[in-house]
């Protein structure tokens, strides 16, 4: 039953209509519990609020199924809105992006174009990026990508999914890079030929992965909600002696919020990833997808006006 939920809410995210009707009609069906708003304006109150309890932000502005040249640019310049507004704010924060919204499915021109406005603005504001992994189909491009702006800029990272079976390869080689990662599960629905169908599995290459990265002595995130690979982490980091500024916790915004306080207070260096824009309803998809439980959450809010 769980599975079927998932495979619902994931075939659900990636509906074309439903995304443009959900931006039309406004945050609604409990989004607001995820996503931070709709403006740069409210997405500003809630990471002030989060800085001032301890805890660091990475934001997003999000949007999905861009696929004109006007959209990916507009999404550019929401983006640097958020770099400049972390700058005029002085928020402790970072950002992070879909290369798909800056137009990759568009055209490798267009993409690396946006893409060199947004990590220039960020340069100069001094703001870290990290790009989002998207599904298996645009990993290999968006690798490439972080790979050329790599060996120019510094304050830029990616994400690697531990379900794919090409993790353990893609976290050797961006070694070479020294590369900033943020290491996830992942969250896209993908085929056994490349990702681990079992949870067990994923677990496992998540262990192994986080294990890898920080013995290369490279930055690296565990963003994830699930104790048994947090407990994991904190006993690598006291086993290999990983100083603070080499590592943290990431979690997304509304979820074990309780949590992420009580890692904050321990100690642990913590990143709250912060979502705002119109175009939330993908994103709210994919996180029922993971926890189906919150669907009772969803159906309470069809209820409320
Ligand atoms: P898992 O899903 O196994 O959950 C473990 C436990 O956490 C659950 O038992 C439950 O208690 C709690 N929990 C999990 N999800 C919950 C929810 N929605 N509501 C309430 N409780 C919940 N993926 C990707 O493909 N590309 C990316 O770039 C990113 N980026 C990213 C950034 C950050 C900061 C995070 C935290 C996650 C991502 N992800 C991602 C998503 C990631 O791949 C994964 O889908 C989710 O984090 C869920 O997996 P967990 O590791 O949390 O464990």
């Amino acid at each position: 039953m769980e599975n079927l939920l998932r495979n619902f809410f994931l075939f659900l995210s990636k509906n074309n209509t439903l995304t443009r009707l959900a931006k039309k009609y406004g945050l609604r069906l409990g989004a607001s519990r995820f996503v931070a708003g709709e403006t740069v304006d409210q997405a500003v109150e809630v990471i002030k609020d989060l800085n001032q309890k301890g805890l660091v932000v990475t934001v997003d502005y999000l949007g999905e199924f861009v696929n004109s040249e006007a959209e990916a640019n507009n999404m550019t310049d929401q983006t640097i809105k958020t770099i400049e507004a972390i700058g005029k704010e002085k928020l402790n924060a970072q950002v992070s992006l879909k290369l798909t919204s800056l137009g990759l499915d568009i055209s490798e021109e267009l993409v690396m174009s946006n893409f060199r406005r947004i990590i220039d603005k960020a340069r100069e504001h001094q703001v870290f990026v990290t790009i989002d992994m998207e599904d298996y189909e645009r990993c290999e491009k968006t690798l490439q990508i972080y790979k050329t702006f790599r060996k120019e800029y510094e304050h830029l990272g990616t994400v690697i999914q531990a379900y794919l079976y090409r993790a353990e390869d893609d976290i050797k080689d961006l070694d070479t890079y020294s590369a900033s990662l943020r290491l996830v599960k992942g969250a896209y629905k993908e085929s056994s030929e490349v990702a681990f169908p079992e949870k067990k599995d994923v677990d496992d290459n998540f262990k192994k992965i986080i294990r890898i990265h920080m013995e290369n002595g490279n930055f690296t995130a565990v963003a994830t909600h699930d104790d048994a690979i947090i407990e994991y982490t904190k006993q690598l980091v006291e086993e290999l002696d990983i100083p603070k500024e080499k590592y943290e916790f990431q979690m997304l915004y509304g979820i074990r919020t309780d949590r992420q306080m009580e890692l904050s207070e321990q100690g642990y260096p913590l990143r709250v990833y912060v979502p705002y824009g119109t175009d939330w309803y993908g994103y709210y998809m994919r996180r029922l997808a993971e926890r189906p439980a919150n669907v009772w959450f969803l159906i309470k809010n069809l209820f409320k006006r």
